[in-house]
């Protein structure tokens, strides 16, 4: 009896074992572990377009060529090659998979496809070689074919979308210029906390609808522009059409891209409305009127530094004082948001600075807004952890700090006689600044 109730149960322990086992090998679904999640796969690989052939943006470029020259100086088309993504991306934390799918996100610009996961376990995809993988189309991130093509699933024919609609195109066309406009959100507005630490955190989706403005993405980061479509050679006629440099926060991924921002559409979303000089106090009153979402947004690392310097008449700073404008994390045991002072659309910021003022007729008052990308702590880390970065990359992690600008000064105006006079300095002139500055 001892006897068959031990075999009993030491089978029950085996076929136990063996269950788990079993569930810890078993390949489980991408989309049974994230639900709903629509950037777990990237989009199907894209066969060669009619008239275009492979649907890179170099070969779109041939037609399409000021798009084209806009859109290789934006932040997209730097998506992948940019030395703070390739730094984060090589953390040992990093699910790789899922960045990628954002910051890469078609299957052409693959090597392989991730079909599902070991166990459920994020940090074991198994993966398959890519028949279609296009390296060309990989070093180009978010290309035009991101938002622009996409695969018939009858004819399995590839087609481009497009947004007006009166044109005749030498490549098969849809329009749908509302798929064009939401596009933006599936990657903009996106929260995901993943083991207790945060994947992505932006939320300029809700955050532009809060403010109930009756504006799309595109309306203020693709401004309007008459042009023809094509080159000039191809004799077609002037158009609306939107600039593709996706400018956002003034703080380009490049010194020299400094000299674009301006030209492509960047304008600050704050404005210094009023400046009130009491006895004691000065008080300002900074408005967000042209961003329609927080200011600042996406990235929670991003803020704004506002500042103010009383200056005497030999140019000395002899008095000064600054608040920052932005999200403040915690990032362990667990990802958690500690505070947030961002200005929503359409909302106002009153900054009272006691200050009693002691000769005020000899005393000039500088006011500057600063919007920081990257703080000089984080960048420095990055530098220390350089040698988990590929070789292609490593060197310009090592000099980070004089690559990359981490932060533009996008504001300033000058206060004498107690406000009396006032002078804004031209955003022109602070950008020809901001190329020479470094730091946060
Ligand atoms: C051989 C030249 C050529 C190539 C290559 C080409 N296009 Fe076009 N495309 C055109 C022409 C011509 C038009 C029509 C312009 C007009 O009539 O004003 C057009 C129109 C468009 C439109 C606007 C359609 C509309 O009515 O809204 C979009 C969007 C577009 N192309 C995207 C792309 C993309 C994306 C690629 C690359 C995958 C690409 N094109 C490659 C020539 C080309
Ligand atoms: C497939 C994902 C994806 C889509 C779709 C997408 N973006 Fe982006 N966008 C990104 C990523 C990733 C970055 C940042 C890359 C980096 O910093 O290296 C970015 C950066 C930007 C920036 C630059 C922010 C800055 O201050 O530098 C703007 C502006 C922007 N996107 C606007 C848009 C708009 C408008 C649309 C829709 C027409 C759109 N995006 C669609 C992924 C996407
Ligand atoms: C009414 C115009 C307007 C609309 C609509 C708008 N933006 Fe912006 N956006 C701006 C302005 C202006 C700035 C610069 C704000 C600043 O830094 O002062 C900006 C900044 C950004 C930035 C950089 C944020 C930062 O702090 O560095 C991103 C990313 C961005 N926008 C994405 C989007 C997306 C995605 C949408 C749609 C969901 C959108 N924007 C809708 C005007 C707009
Ligand atoms: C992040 C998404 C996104 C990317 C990337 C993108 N576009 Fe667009 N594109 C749009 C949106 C949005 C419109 C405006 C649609 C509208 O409102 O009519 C547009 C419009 C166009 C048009 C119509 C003419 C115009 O200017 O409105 C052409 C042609 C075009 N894009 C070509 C390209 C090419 C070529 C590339 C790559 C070099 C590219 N696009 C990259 C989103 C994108
Ligand atoms: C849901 C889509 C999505 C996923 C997933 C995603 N990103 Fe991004 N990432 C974005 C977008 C959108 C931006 C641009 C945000 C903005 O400018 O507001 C961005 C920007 C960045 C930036 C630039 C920040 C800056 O201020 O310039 C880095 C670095 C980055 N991502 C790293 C990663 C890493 C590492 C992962 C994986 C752990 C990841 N991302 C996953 C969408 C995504």
């Amino acid at each position: 009896m001892k006897r068959i109730l031990l075999i009993i149960f030491t089978s029950i322990l085996t076929l136990l074992a063996g269950y788990i086992v079993f569930q810890d090998q078993r390949e489980v679904p991408l989309e049974e572990v994230f639900p709903g999640k629509n950037w777990v796969r990237p989009i199907e690989n894209l066969p060669d377009l009619k008239g275009v052939g492979a649907p890179t943006a170099k070969n779109c470029g041939n037609c399409h060529s000021e798009i084209y020259e806009e859109w290789k100086l934006s932040t997209h088309a730097n998506a992948l090659s940019d030395i703070q993504f390739q730094s984060e991306l090589a953390k040992p934390s990093s699910p790789k998979w899922i960045c990628l799918n954002c910051h890469i996100p078609l299957q052409n610009q693959r090597e392989t496809i991730v079909t599902s996961l070991r166990g459920g376990n994020y940090f074991e995809p198994i993966q398959i070689p890519n028949p279609k993988f296009n390296a060309e189309m990989k070093e180009e991130a978010i290309t035009c074919a991101t938002c622009h093509v996409r695969v018939d699933s009858n004819t399995n024919e590839s087609y481009v979308i497009g947004g007006s609609g009166d044109t005749s195109p030498p490549h098969p066309i849809k329009i749908n210029r509302e798929f064009l406009q939401n596009r933006c959100n599936d990657c903009h507005n996106e929260t995901y906390t993943l083991n207790e630490s945060l994947i992505c955190s932006f939320q300029t989706g809700t955050e532009l609808k809060s403010s109930q403005s009756q504006k799309t993405c595109a309306n203020c980061h693709m401004p309007e522009i008459r042009r023809s479509f094509v080159k000039p050679s191809l004799n077609r006629p002037n158009r609306n059409s939107h600039r593709h440099g996706f400018v956002g926060g003034g703080v380009p991924k490049s010194f020299a891209l400094y000299k674009e921002q301006v030209r492509l559409g960047y304008k600050p979303g704050i404005v210094l409305t009023n400046i009130n000089f009491n006895e004691e106090s000065i008080i300002l009153t900074i408005e967000n009127q042209f961003a329609n979402h927080y200011v600042t947004s996406g990235d929670p690392e991003r803020f704004y530094r506002f500042k103010l310097d009383a200056i005497n008449q030999k140019g000395e700073i002899v008095q000064k004082e600054e608040i920052k404008i932005g999200q403040e994390w915690e990032w362990s045991p667990k990802a958690k948001k500690v505070s947030d002072n961002r200005i929503h659309g359409f909302g106002k910021f009153e900054w009272k600075v006691d200050w009693k003022q002691k000769n005020p007729s000899m005393i000039r008052y500088r006011f500057q807004a600063i919007h920081v990308r990257l703080k000089n702590n984080t960048s420095d880390y990055m530098q220390q952890s350089a040698e988990n970065v590929p070789l292609s990359y490593r060197e310009k992690v090592k000099h980070i700090q004089d690559l990359y600008p981490h932060s533009s000064i996008v504001l300033e105006s000058v206060f004498d006689n107690k406000g009396q006079n006032r002078r804004d300095t031209k955003l022109e002139e602070l950008f020809l600044r901001n190329a020479e500055r470094k730091g946060e």
